[in-house]
């Protein structure tokens, strides 16, 4: 069986900073990519729309230069959010907006997860100029959903987790002061925020990202299988299940691909786990994967339409850019994902990590 796709749009990834940036383009190119929404918590993180970067942040125009230079300049469509700190004002949005550079802007729950420093609470965002001028001027809000700053307890067990907190409290508020403000509910991976998102107005989606559709909480205990750790963590059965719901849902336009493959030299350390799970060169297959295990059929026409929107059509409707008219291929056979060695040091991929053999592979 073979799958031929229109490229696809990874909308929220992490090339981060340095030698190693050119390998994961590359990486992302080798499936089939035609563009990406490359995310800004890098070191610095990109916190200025124009000019040089500088020791305390990379301008959205020189960290596009800097991912153009190592690669990136032959995809359809890059798009780098502006990081919102405590320097970003209403006058940068709207300056941004104007320039044509500014596209999104990412919140960051300070302190929630790799290189969030740099994030604020959402409290002190809601109802302020930045989100105002962001809802005049039509620029999305890509959102990491969790609450923050929560201890162990209502940070996650059975009944609530970060995210469903998040979900439940901030959003409602969040939508009903900015109703016109367009959103990305960033890697979703509860029954909550699926139902938030079905629910919600057409200008407010989401991305998911395989691993979610893959794996639950389970997975990554067993074993301590710490490639699989990331924020916001697995969760459980329920919540996959919502998830797959969501991305196979007839007509769905809401859901899309966004890997937030997020590459971590270093995963384990002597106290703690970097959190991302890496999926370049391989992220296309293991949605196939998840698809499949969500009981669709690739080879029919109902199941590759649905895969198709949800990894090819959707994103690029929901940011207004059009579909790639380029094509790639997969075919239904056994493929492996070795270690990808950068200048930086070598990346497990997810699939390596969890001992997982992908049933789909890359065709030239
Ligand atoms: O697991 C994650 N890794 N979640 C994030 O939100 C950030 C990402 C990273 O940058 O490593
Ligand atoms: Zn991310």
């Amino acid at each position: 069986m073979t799958l031929t796709l229109p490229r696809w749009f990874d909308l929220h990834t992490h090339f981060r900073q340095g030698s190693a940036v050119a390998s994961y383009i590359k990486a992302h190119l080798d499936m089939g990519c035609a563009g990406a929404l490359a995310m800004p918590n890098t070191q610095p993180p990109v916190s200025r729309i124009s000019g040089a970067a500088e020791t305390d942040g990379w301008s959205i125009e020189s960290y596009s230069t800097e991912l153009r230079a190592a690669g990136a300049e032959v995809f359809e469509q890059l798009i780098v959010p502006l990081y919102l700190t405590r320097q970003t004002t209403a006058e940068i949005i709207r300056e941004g907006a104007v320039s044509g550079l500014l596209r999104a802007c990412k919140y960051y729950p300070p302190h929630g997860t790799t290189n969030a420093e740099h994030g604020l609470p959402m409290d002190d965002l809601i109802g302020g100029e930045v989100f105002q001028a962001m809802e005049e001027c039509g620029v999305i809000l890509c959102i990491h959903g969790e609450q923050h700053a929560l201890s162990g307890p209502d940070y996650i067990d059975a009944q609530q987790n970060a995210e469903t907190l998040f979900y439940k409290e901030r959003m409602p508020q969040l939508l009903a002061t900015h109703p016109k403000l367009r959103i990305v509910c960033e890697h979703i991976t509860t029954r909550v925020a699926a139902e938030f998102v079905a629910a919600a107005p057409n200008h407010v989606g989401a991305t998911i990202t395989p691993q979610h559709l893959l794996y639950t909480l389970g997975h990554l205990i067993r074993g301590l299988k710490y490639h699989l750790y990331c924020l916001p963590i697995v969760k459980f059965q329920e919540d996959r299940a919502a998830l797959r719901v969501a991305v196979t849902t007839t007509g769905q336009t809401k859901f899309f691909a966004g890997t937030d493959s997020a590459p971590h030299t270093t995963k384990a350390t002597a106290c703690g786990c970097a959190a991302g799970c890496f999926t370049g060169g391989c992220a296309p297959q293991l949605y196939a994967m998840a698809f499949e295990e969500a009981g669709l059929d690739l080879s029919s026409a109902e199941g590759h339409a649905l895969f198709e929107r949800f990894l090819c059509l959707n994103g690029p409707a929901f940011y207004g850019f059009p579909a790639s008219a380029q094509r790639f291929q997969m075919e239904k056979a056994t493929s492996q994902t070795p270690l990808l060695e950068t200048p930086a040091g070598p990346i497990t991929p997810l699939p390596l990590g969890m001992g997982l053999e992908l049933t789909w592979r890359m065709m030239e």
